[in-house]
């Protein structure tokens, strides 16, 4: 017979133990944006909710967005980098495809753990939470941080009326560590490759190189829309069954900042009661991809909305089309 191989042993439970976030500095509001594109402030507040959106400045990148956030998290988390045994980041909007950006980040951050990035686009940082979750309970890391960052104006068609006025940069990190008591509820999660054409990159990257075009992101809103405000609101509603939670358990909720309109699509399935307070932050943020579920989350418990330790549910939707939620406590 052969010698039994040894099994990992990881924490009884995991949580967040911090989140930070940066947020670019230049603001594009919906008067310059309507310099490119043919519409209206009033149109894009009405369809979206959407006043501003934040783009890269002078010196600003996905790295030192990612770094910046990074670090901060890290720090509040009071722990040091070096106690990072997986540093996890999702983006799309990365400039090289190898090697990762998790990497790097690593390295400067002061890490020899495991590092890797992943594209799940705006599901990105859920999808992130729940391998950090699970290789924190297998004993395959202690601390994790994962990262949401994106410069999507980079990959914008600033005169195509359809996405221009939604997409925007951002990063946010979260550090997870081990716990006594669940911090973490199962994911729900998932995938249709069926719709791939929803969201998609315009032209692929060997005809870019040939320097015939410009990739940039382009969508079908309308598809995207019934998709989000029909499969995935119910897919939140599972996140919450699958955690054996009611509505009124609920604090917070954070969905990705797609469109206001999603997001009460998704209250009126989740009948959420009156004292659920819900992430509002594409009027200010835009839509940041994998960076907007964190983004929201740090700046609800900056502004005083949302508290250290309440119960809040997560859910990350885009491009693949991919979702991901989870429910928990806020750090
Ligand atoms: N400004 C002004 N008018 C515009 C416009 C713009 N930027 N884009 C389209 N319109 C007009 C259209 O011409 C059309 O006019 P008509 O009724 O006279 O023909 C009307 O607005 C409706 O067009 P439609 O394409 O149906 O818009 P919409 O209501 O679906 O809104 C989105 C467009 C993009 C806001 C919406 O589809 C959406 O938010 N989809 C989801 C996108 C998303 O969340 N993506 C990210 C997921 S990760």
């Amino acid at each position: 017979m052969s010698a039994p191989i040894a099994a990992s042993s990881g924490a009884p439970f995991a949580k967040l133990l911090s989140v930070a976030s940066f947020v670019p500095s230049r603001v594009v509001d919906n008067a310059e944006m309507c310099t490119w594109i043919d519409s209206s402030d009033e149109w894009i507040q009405q369809r979206t909710g959407i006043v501003e959106r934040r783009w890269v400045g002078e010196g600003e990148s996905v790295e030192t967005m990612a770094l910046d956030a990074g670090r901060r998290a890290v720090e509040k988390a009071g722990i040091e980098a070096s106690e990072l045994g997986a540093v996890i980041v999702s983006t799309v909007t990365y400039y090289h495809q190898t090697p990762s950006l998790a990497a790097r980040l690593a390295h400067r951050l002061g890490t020899l753990g495991a590092a890797f990035d992943i594209s799940a686009a705006c599901a990105g940082f859920c999808y992130g939470l729940a391998q950090a979750e699970a290789l924190v309970r297998s004993g395959a890391a202690r601390y994790v941080l994962v990262i949401g960052v994106e410069e999507l104006s980079r990959f914008t068609n600033i005169h195509d009326r359809g996405t221009a006025f939604l997409f925007a940069d951002g990063a946010g990190a979260a550090v997870v560590g081990p716990s006594e008591t669940n911090g973490i509820g199962p994911v729900v999660w998932g995938s249709d490759g069926s719709q791939a054409d929803a969201i998609n990159q315009t032209v692929e990257w060997s005809k870019a190189l040939a320097g015939s075009e410009t990739p940039y992101i382009q969508m079908d809103g309308r598809a995207v829309f019934k998709w989000a405000s029909g499969f995935i609101a119910d897919a939140a509603k599972d996140v919450l069954a699958k955690a054996g939670l009611a509505p009124e358990d609920l604090d917070v909720f954070i969905p990705h900042q797609a469109n206001n309109r999603i997001t009460d699509a998704m209250l009126r399935a989740l009948k959420l009661p009156e004292h659920v307070v819900v992430a509002r932050t594409i009027k200010q943020f835009g839509n940041n991809s994998a960076a907007s579920v964190p983004m929201a989350m740090d700046a609800l418990l900056t502004s005083g909305e949302a508290k250290s330790g309440q119960t809040a549910l997560l859910i990350g939707f885009g491009a693949g089309l991919v979702y991901a939620g989870q429910v928990v406590t806020l750090p």
